[in-house]
């Protein structure tokens, strides 16, 4: 059979090209389903769809034809398939009253809480002591002065009680209600003092706490509040977050204590130097304040660590033998080493915040910035 000439089977795609502009002006933008329905199947339908039957006919031609011919035809293919697509939208934009949900929108992304960054670096803490089989515990707000002051070693007259440092709470009137007591901010009479109520000041109250109930080995942290008279500003707040950390066995030195720290500011501040500076408080012997080298300056000197390249980051020491016989230890027997660290000062030195106020006042724009969880 010869082949049939390809003008005339141009001719034929012609004749459905000018059928579909009318077939299209015709339905005038018909969008109901029907209409779009059956501009589908007439045209694109498998079985004797326009479209699909001049395909058909391309065995027909001359091979050197077939490719024109095949471009015409798909042309006109693609130019069904814009109507529908249009037809289609203008469906959708029409088909839904006014104020209906469209149900096939992507849903919008609730949004979730956020890790404060206090809470952040108070649970780097916990990992690097969890991981070393420490106990986490956490204790009363509310302290008494001997717990507070008198055990840990410092006397009545110790500046610490002062009312100028510590909040002091009135005994309950009605045996209900507590309320910081207001007044004179001088020195308290000894007889005053020693059975004070208070909010605790450090959480080295819970070092006497935990010694007075569990005998020794002792190995623990303790998160949590602490209280003091300052006025706001920029680097005091009344009320800020410390850790407490106390180790206690046989044979617990000084070598410990500096394994110990050099662990957890690691964790914390990544490869900083850290440097024990002799120092004093009352309940540990010998003191020792620990500084990091400074992370702006890698130690040089700049502004943030005042020149020196080192900044002060907690107190620590050996217990005091007289805080091991207030709890009724042994110290002839036992040793062992006790560290505060400041959780407000960590978040500081390692976010670079120079204002603590930042951290209480809920600002999403300054707690956003922090790591999520
Ligand atoms: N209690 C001290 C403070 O609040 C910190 C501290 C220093 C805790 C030395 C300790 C320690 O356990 O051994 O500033």
């Amino acid at each position: 059979m010869n082949p049939t000439p390809l003008a005339d089977l141009l001719a034929l795609v012609r004749q459905h090209e000018e059928a579909l502009a009318a077939a299209l002006d015709a339905a005038a933008g018909d969008n109901t389903a029907d209409a779009v329905t059956s501009l589908r199947n007439g045209w694109l339908g498998r079985k004797g769809g326009v479209v699909t039957e001049l395909m058909a006919k391309m065995p027909q031609l001359a091979a050197a034809d077939r490719r024109e011919f095949g471009q015409r035809v798909n042309a006109l293919k693609t130019r069904v398939e814009a109507a529908i697509a249009d037809l289609e939208a203008a469906r959708r934009a029409t088909a839904r009253p006014a104020g209906a949900v469209d149900v096939s929108l992507p849903a919008r992304a609730i949004p979730l809480g956020h890790t404060h960054p206090l809470m952040h670096v108070r649970r780097q803490i916990e990992d690097v002591f969890t991981r070393m089989g420490y106990e986490i515990l956490e204790g009363p707000e509310v302290e008494d002065d001997y717990h507070n002051f008198e055990a840990l070693n410092m006397p009545p007259d110790h500046p610490a009680r002062d009312m100028q440092d510590t909040l002091y709470l009135a005994a309950p009137i009605d045996g209900s209600t507590w309320g910081v007591r207001r007044g004179d901010t001088g020195a308290v009479p000894d007889a005053q003092v020693r059975g004070a109520t208070l909010l605790r000041t450090h959480t080295s109250a819970m070092q006497i706490r935990y010694m007075q109930t569990y005998p020794p080995p002792v190995r623990v942290i303790v998160p949590g509040r602490v209280y003091r008279r300052d006025n706001l500003d920029l680097t005091h707040t009344p009320m800020f977050h410390q850790f407490e950390g106390l180790v206690v066995g046989e044979g617990i030195t000084l070598a410990d204590l500096k394994g110990t720290l050099d662990a957890m500011l690691t964790a914390l501040f990544g490869n900083v130097r850290v440097r024990l500076r002799p120092s004093f408080f009352p309940y540990t012997e010998p003191s020792a304040e620990v500084d990091i080298s400074c992370q702006r300056c890698d130690g040089r000197g700049c502004a943030i660590c005042k020149q020196t390249g080192w900044l002060e980051i907690l107190g620590s020491g050996l217990v005091h033998p007289a805080v091991f016989e207030a709890v009724g230890y042994d110290p002839e027997r036992v040793s062992g080493f006790a560290f505060g660290i400041g959780v407000e000062r960590v978040a500081m030195l390692k976010y670079g915040v120079d204002d603590i106020r930042l951290f209480y006042e809920n600002d999403l724009r300054f707690l956003e910035q922090f790591p999520a969880s």
